[in-house]
């Protein structure tokens, strides 16, 4: 007895630690392993993106050696949660964990990731909050859970490390530090379990490849996305649509797609989804007119029902208990509520035309969003769906299209992990130039897509600066739901505004092949400058700059800078506009007295297959001159890509890549040839070269 009180008491004076136990991997794919840990939860984040891995490629891709890090990534499970600590080497970096705006670095960074709109801090809260995290010692850690992560990203120290900080003393010491060094990433999951995968590469570019065609090869957008869009003010008529249609025609500017923002519906916020009479009385007639142009339509809504909408009624037992504007709120998982969205959406909008959604207000804010005390008929959790939604609704309404054997491809404000594949790039309310740079650079670690949209602008300057990102950006739009504003809404950047939005019509044939290294490649279109071909680290953590697919380093400007610093990777870097050496492995400055083209550099070897410009997008298999640029004092190999540009029979081999060579004759001349498969896709007649390097 006396022992055993003398136990007792021990046990209430010395902490017990359970034992941390090693994480099993298991490989999955050439390169691609995951653990599974205590019990995962039957919804997860690449379950609810449907993911179907690219299997041959990532075979072909080849095998890699386990990460020797790895082999210490341990897991404990208790207070009903997971803890995962993987560890960490003393000058490793880290990229990722979710769609942030200031950093991209993020080692030394605590974050819950947890879908909402951005509030202006890198904190985890974000439209994509996806728990994945690519290290530049050649691997990348997914936690596949649809749980709200606490994510020590090398924050915490632990008294049994072997590689402890130095303790000093922060009165004599000026090295002082409030955060010291920390040699694990420690992740809190409140679940009983998760699944655990790890991606292997030589370069961060190799992980994000691996992780990209896990969760399905990058998403191939139809021909048509990749031009320039317009959103038209809310309320709109369908005359307003057609006239401003016409009006950018007239003024010679370029339209893909149009976007109609809250209005097109008889009732919104909640939403009814049916068009409405009065201002659109013949849905049909409208779309089929801008079809003639070749210009589509995507319609603005949130899945909120309004008592109006024609499933309301029907939909009310397989909603959540709570509601978002009094507008109910399906619950996807419950195959009812997914059948009366299916028919009504068929009925109103895809069998009448409509080309995409915008999805709205699926991330946040809390306190208009529903809360997560909410119950869903299905028996998932708030927090749950709360990290899913947006994932659902973009996979559920790309299937539909899919269904049809068209491509889409539209606008969601939530989105997770594995959303690689699905047909949506992400957008928000928060509307800093610099910081939409900064996003536009972390989408590339984690598999999804961003728009740094333009809207308004305070000077023409701006105005400017932002439609020159824009047009450099998955998706080139304008959103003039509120301010109205049109490209050419500020006379003295008209011009040059028109310039930059031809020439994103120009690059068509580039951007189309550098989404197509996407899908079938994994190979992100925008690249944050740790994505660079070679894995080069560079010393400065670059945010203000990106490569947009293979060739093309874009470096924008913001209004009120009349110079800024580029850095050119390793290789020799040519002026896109003037085929002028820029620089190599080295941090230029660029001046501009006034404000001029957004700097555009091509690296040694690169092929800029463009068209003349256009004001629509080329129609199915329409025949289009090709102007090959080529930047490079050596002889290259290039791939451009084609296929109908509208469905998935890409699929089923209906597709096209080109070997492009360039190479100098005996006489010293420049010679291109372009190489072919026959019988495939290929729309492109009268091919030039125009040798750019003097
Ligand atoms: C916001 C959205 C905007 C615009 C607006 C329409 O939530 O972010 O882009 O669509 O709704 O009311």
């Amino acid at each position: 007895m006396k022992y055993l009180y003398l136990a007792l008491g021990l046990l209430a004076i010395s902490p017990i630690y359970s034992q941390s136990i090693l994480l099993k991997w298991e490989a999955v794919a050439p390169g691609v392993w995951k653990a599974v840990v205590g019990q995962p939860e039957s919804i997860h984040l690449l379950g609810v993106a449907g993911i179907n891995p690219k299997t041959q490629v990532l075979n072909k891709l080849g095998e890699r050696n386990f990460p020797e890090l790895q082999k210490s990534a341990v897991y404990e499970i208790f207070d009903h949660k997971v803890y995962l600590r993987f560890p960490l080497e003393e000058k490793e970096q880290l990229y990722g964990l979710g769609l942030n705006f200031k950093s991209v670095r993020q080692r030394g960074t605590v974050k819950t990731l947890h879908v909402d709109h951005y509030g202006g801090r890198d904190d985890g809260r974000t439209h994509a909050p996806v728990p994945f995290y690519v290290s530049d010692q050649g691997y990348g850690i997914l936690i596949n859970s649809a749980r709200y992560l606490t994510v020590y990203a090398g924050t915490g120290v632990r008294k049994d490390s072997p590689n402890p900080p130095e303790e000093k003393d922060r009165n004599t010491r000026k090295d002082w530090d409030a955060n010291p060094y920390s040699d694990a990433v420690e992740v809190l999951v409140p679940a009983t379990g998760t699944e655990v995968f790890l991606f292997a590469g030589n370069t961060p570019l190799e992980v994000v490849q691996r992780y990209n065609l896990y969760t399905g090869g990058g998403v191939l957008p139809p021909l048509w996305g990749l031009g320039f869009t317009h959103r038209t003010p809310t309320l709109f008529t369908d005359k307003d649509v057609l006239n401003e249609v016409e009006e950018f025609e007239k003024k010679g500017y370029p339209l893909s797609f149009v976007g109609l923002e809250p209005g097109w519906q008889s009732h919104a916020y909640p939403n009814s989804f049916v068009w409405d009479q009065g201002r659109f009385p013949d849905p049909a007639s409208f779309i089929k007119r801008l079809l003639e142009k070749n210009i589509r339509v995507n319609l603005w809504l949130n899945p909120y029902a309004s008592t109006k909408s024609p499933v309301y009624k029907d939909l009310i037992p397989h909603a959540a208990s709570h509601t978002v504007w009094v507008g109910v709120v399906p619950d996807f998982h419950v195959p009812t509520a997914r059948e009366l969205y299916k028919k009504l959406f068929n009925e109103q909008h895809l069998s009448v035309g409509v080309s995409g959604y915008k999805i709205d207000e699926t991330d946040g804010y809390d306190t208009w969003l529903w809360p997560d005390v909410t119950r869903f008929p299905s028996g998932f959790s708030a927090e749950q769906i709360r990290q899913t939604y947006g994932l659902q609704i973009q996979k559920m309404t790309a299937d539909w299209f899919r269904e049809r054997n068209q491509r889409t491809y539209g606008l969601s404000r939530a989105s997770n992990a594995g959303a690689s594949a699905l047909p949506y790039v992400i957008y928000n309310d928060y509307y800093n130039h610099r910081d939409f740079i900064t996003a536009l650079c972390n989408s590339s670690f984690i598999g999804v897509l961003w728009t740094p949209e333009a809207r308004s602008s305070a000077t023409s300057e701006e105005w400017l600066r932002r439609m020159q990102a824009v047009c450099l950006s998955p998706m080139a739009m304008l959103n003039a739901w509120a301010d109205g504003t049109k490209p050419w809404s500020f006379p003295e950047v008209a011009e040059a505004v028109k310039e930059v939005m031809l020439l994103r019509m120009q690059l068509l044939p580039y951007l189309y092949t550098t989404f197509a290294q996407y899908h079938f490649e994994g190979k992100p279109p925008v690249r944050a400058m740790p994505l660079n071909d070679d894995g080069q680290f560079f010393e400065k953590d670059i945010r203000d700059q990106f490569f947009l697919g293979e060739y093309l380093l874009v470096a924008p400007f913001f209004a009120g800078e009349r110079s800024r610093q580029v850095v050119l990777p390793k290789g020799k870097w040519y002026d896109f506009y003037t085929g002028a050496l820029a620089g190599e492995n080295q941090i230029i400055e660029v001046h501009q007295s006034t404000p001029g083209p957004i700097p555009l550099y091509v690296k040694e070897g690169g092929f800029i297959p463009m068209i003349p410009p256009q004001l629509f997008p080329p129609k199915k298999n329409e025949s289009l001159p090709l102007i090959i640029r080529y930047y490079g004092t050596q002889p290259s190999q290039g791939n451009l890509y084609d296929d109908d540009g509208e469905t998935f029979d890409y699929e089923k081999g209906q597709y096209s890549w080109s070997e492009l060579k360039a190479k100098k004759d005996p006489n010293g001349q420049w010679r291109g040839t372009i190489a072919t498969p026959s019988g495939k896709p290929f729309r492109y007649v009268d091919i030039q070269w125009e040798w750019m390097v003097k």
